[in-house]
C-alpha cells in the first residue's frame, strides 16, 4: 500500500487493510472508515461549508479483548495522520496531581511536528544528502585559496571530483575526521512535563545560549558515523522551521486522531454505592471542551481541537456509556459495539492475521532449529478450549488464546534445543492432553488459563 495517498483510500480500502489484522468486528472497521473518509469529503468542500461540518467522534464498546485497541493500533499504522492512543485512566482533573487532559493534545502535536520532519526530510533528501557530501568533503579537503594559480585550481577540483566518487561508494567510510559534535537542547526529554509557556521560554534561552557560545566540541569520528551527526544540522539548516511547525499545526487541526482507551474507566458507574473516585468526574469534564472543540497551546502554536476525531473505547462492564456525563455522551454520537469472539472468531484469529499467533510462536522457535506445526484439529481444539475457557471463567477475549497457547507449547518451548533440526508436530491430542482437564475444572481454569 502506497502511504502517499493515504487520505485518498476509500472505506473499503480502509476496512480491507484492518481485514488482515483484525478478525471481524466489521461494524467497527466500518464506521471508523466512514468516519476518517468524512475528513476527507469535507476537505473538499468550500471554507465555510467545512466549517460547520464537525467530525462524528465514535465510541466503541465491547469487552476486553475483542479488538478495540488493535484496531486503533493497526490504523495508526496505515496512517500518515497524526495519532495518539492515550488511557482516559491516567489523567487527572486539573488541580489534581497527575497529567491534565490537555496534554493529550500536546501530545499529538509533537507527533504531528515528527511526522511533518519526517516528511520534509523526505521531499529534501537530495539536499540533505548534498549538504552532508560537501560538509564532510570539505574537511577532508580543505578548499584553496582564489589566489590559488589555475593549474592548483584545476588539480583541486580533479582530486575532489575523485573523492566524491570514493565518498559516494563509501570507500572513505573508515576514514576519521574531527568534525564539531552538535550541542544537545537542556530541554530535550522534558518537554512533556513543562507547561507550553514554559517550553517556550526555555527554547528562547536555549537560542540566546546558542548564540554565545554556537560551537560544540571537537571530537575524531569516522566519515560514517560523521554522515549521521551532520545529517541533523543538515536538516535544521535546509529545512524551515517555522514552515514545518504550520505544516504540523495544519495537520492536527485537520487530520488528528485522538484515541482515548478505558474510557469506561472514568465513567461513574450509578449501581455501585461505594465511594467513587472524585476526580473521574473531572476528567470527564475537562475533556467536554476538549473533545467540542477549543484551543489548547502546544508547543506549534494554539490547536484548535474542533476537527480532531476522537475514538473512545471501553468495556463498559461495570459502568454503562450512560454513566458518562450526559454532555460528554452527547459528543461520541456514533456508537459501535465489537461481537464477543465466537469459537469460529477465535480460530480464524490463531491462523489468519498477518504475524498470526501461530506464526509468531513458529518463527520464535525457528531460532532454535525447530520446525512447528500445528494440525488443523490442534488449532480447532485450541480454539474450543479457548471458547470454553473464556465461557467459563472470565471472558479475555483473544488473551485467552495466548495462555492457551503457551500452556500447549510450554514443554516444548522448554526443550527447544533437544529438538534443533526436527519437524514438530502439534495434534489434537497434544492439546487435550495438555488444557482439557484444566478447562473442565473450573477452578484450574480461574488460576491456570
Ligand atoms: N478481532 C480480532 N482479530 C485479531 N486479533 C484480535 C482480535 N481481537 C483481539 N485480538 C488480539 O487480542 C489481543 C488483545 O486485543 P486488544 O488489545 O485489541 O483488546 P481490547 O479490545 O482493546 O481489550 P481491552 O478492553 O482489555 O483494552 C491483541 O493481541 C490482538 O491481536
Ligand atoms: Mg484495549
Amino acid at each position: 500500500m502506497k502511504n502517499t495517498n493515504i487520505e485518498h483510500l476509500t472505506p473499503k480500502e480502509i476496512v480491507s487493510y484492518l481485514d488482515k489484522y483484525v478478525i471481524d468486528q466489521n461494524d467497527a472497521k466500518k464506521t471508523i472508515a466512514i468516519a476518517l473518509r468524512n475528513r476527507y469529503r469535507r476537505m473538499q468542500l468550500p471554507e465555510e461549508l467545512q466549517h460547520d461540518i464537525v467530525p462524528k467522534n465514535i465510541l466503541m464498546i465491547g469487552s476486553t479483548g475483542v479488538g478495540k485497541t488493535e484496531i486503533a493500533r493497526r490504523l495508526a499504522q496505515m496512517m500518515q495522520l497524526p495519532f495518539i492512543k492515550v488511557e482516559a485512566s491516567k489523567y487527572t482533573e486539573v488541580g489534581f496531581v497527575g497529567r491534565d487532559v490537555e496534554s493529550m493534545i500536546r501530545d499529538l502535536a509533537n507527533i504531528a511536528l515528527q511526522l511533518t520532519r519526517e516528511n520534509e526530510n523526505e521531499k529534501n533528501k537530495d539536499k540533505i544528502e548534498q549538504y552532508i557530501e560537501n560538509k564532510i568533503l570539505e574537511k577532508l579537503l580543505p578548499s584553496i585559496p582564489e589566489s590559488a594559480s589555475e593549474q592548483k585550481k584545476e588539480e583541486y577540483t580533479s582530486t575532489l571530483e575523485k573523492m566524491r566518487q570514493k565518498f559516494r561508494n563509501g570507500e572513505m567510510d573508515d576514514l576519521k575526521i574531527t568534525i564539531e559534535m552538535p550541542i544537545s537542547s537542556p530541554t530535550s526529554g522534558m518537554d512533556d512535563m513543562l507547561p507550553p509557556q514554559m517550553i517556550s521560554v526555555q527554547e528562547s534561552i536555549v537560542k540566546v545560549l546558542g548564540g554565545v557560545n554556537k560551537k560544540g566540541p571537537m571530537k575524531e569520528v569516522s566519515v560514517k558515523e560523521a554522515k549521521k551527526i551532520i545529517r541533523n544540522e543538515a536538516s535544521n539548516s535546509i529545512l524551515n522551521e517555522d514552515e514545518i511547525k504550520s505544516l504540523a499545526l495544519e495537520k492536527v487541526e485537520k487530520g488528528g486522531i485522538v484515541f482515548i482507551d478505558e474510557i469506561d474507566k472514568i465513567a461513574v458507574s450509578s449501581g455501585s454505592n461505594s465511594r467513587q473516585d472524585p476526580s473521574k468526574e473531572g476528567v470527564q469534564r475537562d475533556l467536554l471542551p476538549i473533545v467540542e472543540g477549543s484551543t489548547v497551546n502546544t508547543k506549534i502554536g494554539m490547536v484548535k481541537t474542533d476537527h480532531i476525531l476522537f475514538i473512545a473505547a471501553g468495556a463498559f462492564h461495570v459502568s454503562k456509556p450512560s454513566d458518562l456525563l450526559p454532555e460528554l455522551q452527547g459528543r461520541f454520537p456514533l456508537r459501535v459495539e465489537l461481537n464477543g469472539l465466537t469459537e469460529e472468531v477465535l480460530y480464524r484469529i490463531l491462523t489468519e492475521p498477518a504475524n498470526s499467533l501461530i506464526k509468531q510462536y513458529q518463527a520464535l522457535l525457528g531460532v532454535e532449529g525447530m520446525k512447528l506445526v500445528f494440525n488443523n484439529d490442534a488449532l480447532k481444539a485450541m480454539a474450543h478450549y479457548a471458547f470454553l475457557a473464556n465461557e467459563k471463567s472470565e471472558d479475555i477475549g483473544a488473551r485467552r488464546l495466548h495462555t492457551i497457547i503457551e500452556k500447549v507449547l510450554e514443554d516444548i518451548s522448554f526443550n527447544a534445543d533437544e529438538y534443533d533440526g526436527e519437524e514438530v508436530t502439534i495434534s489434537s491430542d497434544d492439546v487435550i492432553q495438555k488444557v482439557a482437564s484444566i478447562v473442565k475444572d473450573e477452578d484450574a481454569t480461574n488460576y491456570i488459563l
